[in-house]
């Protein structure tokens, strides 16, 4: 049986998240938050001191990433997420964890490490997988290919929003230049960049709303899974 794959690529706060959740339920297929694995791993090392001790320690380190005691529950609340059984739902999506999982994303062999447990939420009938490199390197193959892109400043307002949503306390000066910097990082970076996959759809949600950005991606994923 073959398994569908639409990947969604794309900057943090570009509303890929929300979309890949949407669109995985739509489809009945399952979902790969690939970005949750590398805040998973940046918290791990963090915990175990190890994160300034990368360089050094990076066989290590790469032995704890491809290792990572996760769990995903899924409830009617929504997922939670449970790192070596302690519930971190709440707490990989801060700013601070963001930048650690940024930090770990940019080495190759903590990358190579987590590539295997990627591809194995592939299972049929199909798979959403949301993240930066997901059809420029982990499932090239994908039959739908979609690349989630908006302006800084409209993505640093959605995440404000998302954190006051959440009773977080959150500045739109600070979350603008955080997601500046790591988008610097995140393109910048020779393992994997961000980038669109040459033959991928790109979308810039900018001025448009979730419905409008879902529609255009069905009727695309659509046309791609009937061929
Ligand atoms: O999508 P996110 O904000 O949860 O991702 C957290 C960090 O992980 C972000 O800096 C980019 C990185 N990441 C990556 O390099 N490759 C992925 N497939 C997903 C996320």
């Amino acid at each position: 049986m073959t398994v569908n794959i639409i990947t969604i690529d794309g900057p943090s706060g570009s509303g890929k998240g929300t979309l890949a959740a949407k669109l995985a339920a739509h489809y009945q297929f399952n979902l790969l938050d690939s970005g949750a694995l590398y805040r998973l791993l940046g918290l791990s090392l963090h915990k175990r001191d190890l994160l300034e001790k990368l360089d050094a320690e990076l066989e290590k380190c790469a032995e704890i990433a491809a290792n990572l005691d996760i769990k995903f529950v899924t409830a009617e609340a929504g997922t939670k997420i449970l790192l070596d059984g302690e519930d971190v739902t709440q707490t990989i999506r801060t700013e601070r964890v963001g930048e650690l999982a940024s930090k770990v994303a940019a080495i190759p062999a903590l990358r190579a490490a987590l590539l295997e447990r990627q591809r194995a939420f592939a299972q049929a009938p199909g798979l959403v997988a949301d993240g930066r490199d997901m059809a420029t390197a982990i499932f090239p193959e994908a039959q739908a290919k979609i690349y989630l892109t908006a302006s800084a400043e409209s993505r640093a307002a959605r995440r404000v929003n998302q954190l006051q949503g959440m009773g977080m306390d959150a500045k739109i000066n600070d979350i603008l230049a955080n997601i500046q910097a790591r988008d610097k990082r995140d393109m910048g970076r020779t393992a994997a960049p961000l980038k669109p996959a040459a033959d991928a759809y790109i979308i810039d949600s900018s001025a448009l709303g979730i419905d409008e950005v879902f529609n255009l991606m069905t009727a695309y994923i659509d046309r791609k899974l009937a061929n």
